[in-house]
């Protein structure tokens, strides 16, 4: 693996999956793999799990990790070609990248959309700008539009989950639901859990949420799309709750309909399913609290397998530089 942006980056999810449990029962047994090398996590946007989860699995195994918050203490970058930086931007993208192309072996990055330029955040201008100019493989940590390592998690979330609970003779009705929020919110969960669990193809994938809230196309070929949020659940064994800004007219909320909380009565329709998020989640706006402190909950062992999707995904690509 010489990158990971995407699902696109993975040849095989399953391999990925059981290399991730492999750390998970054993976590120091690679320490000799990162002997002397130096991965960069970059943040221009905030993060607790990411950040964490990353450190932790660089250091299992045997890499340093240097953690830098750029938005926050770095210099302010410009991305776009041929700008003329007359304004706040200090250093371009095109100088500080090939620098950190040289103090790391590995660069991680987390950038978010900016939701009012379309265009922009499609093309993936950062990050794309960044694997354009560092010269060394890039790990996203969450960028304009996908969120890799969150969905390798879920995956490997729903894997354990299957097995815990003899479920693999069947094909899990997995259910991503959008939900409420006070703030327009990046499409980036969504769009990569649909990508991870389309390319996956282990699971009758069906999407809901409210009239205005489509999903680009790219993401959700193959699934399932309805506004029926009760139809929807029927029969789920994961219902995936994450909300999204609009696509179509992009950045905004529309409909913010408190109806699509999921709650105890929501979960009843459900078959008894588990119930993911990535995290942080809005308490009694997008998630009751008797599910996110109830026995169907999974939250806290997503955000617990961050450490093991990160630590498959150093450990792929550092292997391949071997
Ligand atoms: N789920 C997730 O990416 O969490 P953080 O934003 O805290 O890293």
């Amino acid at each position: 693996m010489k990158q990971f942006i995407s699902a696109l980056d993975v040849t095989d999810i399953n391999s990925l999956v059981q290399k991730a449990l492999a750390y998970k029962n054993a976590p120091f047994k690679d320490k000799g793999l990162g002997k002397n090398k130096r991965i960069g996590c970059l943040f221009l946007n905030p993060s607790m799990r990411t950040r964490l989860s990353t450190q932790i699995a660089a250091q299992n195994l045997g890499m340093d990790a240097i953690v830098f918050n750029a938005g926050q203490d770095g210099w302010a970058l410009e991305f776009e070609e041929e700008a003329i930086m007359s304004g706040n931007t200090v250093e371009h993208v095109k100088d500080a990248a090939p620098i950190m192309g040289k103090y790391f072996d590995v660069l991680a990055i987390r950038t978010f959309p900016s939701l009012k330029n379309k265009e922009d955040d499609y093309s993936e201008l950062y990050i794309n700008q960044f694997i354009k100019y560092a010269g060394i493989p890039v790990v996203s940590l969450e960028s304009a539009t996908l969120h890799p390592l969150q969905s390798l998690t879920d995956i490997i979330t729903i894997t354990e989950e299957r097995k815990r609970s003899e479920l693999t003779n069947t094909k899990p009705r997995i259910v991503l639901t959008w939900a409420p929020h006070i703030k327009p919110l990046p499409q980036c969960v969504a769009n990569s859990f649909s990508q991870w669990v389309t390319a996956w193809d282990e699971a009758e994938f069906v999407i809901t949420h409210p009239e205005d809230y489509e999903l680009n196309e790219e993401f959700t070929k193959g699934a399932t799309i309805t506004t029926d949020q009760n139809a929807a659940l029927k029969g789920a064994d994961f219902v995936y709750v994450k909300n999204w800004s609009t696509y179509q007219d992009y950045g905004k909320i529309y409909c913010n309909d408190p109806e699509w909380m999921i709650t105890t009565q929501k979960l009843a329709l459900t078959n008894n399913a588990k119930v993911m998020h990535c995290l942080p989640v809005r308490r009694n706006i997008e998630l009751s609290d008797e599910i996110l402190d109830g026995p169907n909950s999974l939250v806290t062992t997503q955000a617990s397998n961050r450490v093991w999707a990160a630590q498959a995904v150093l450990s792929e690509i550092l292997n391949s530089g071997k």
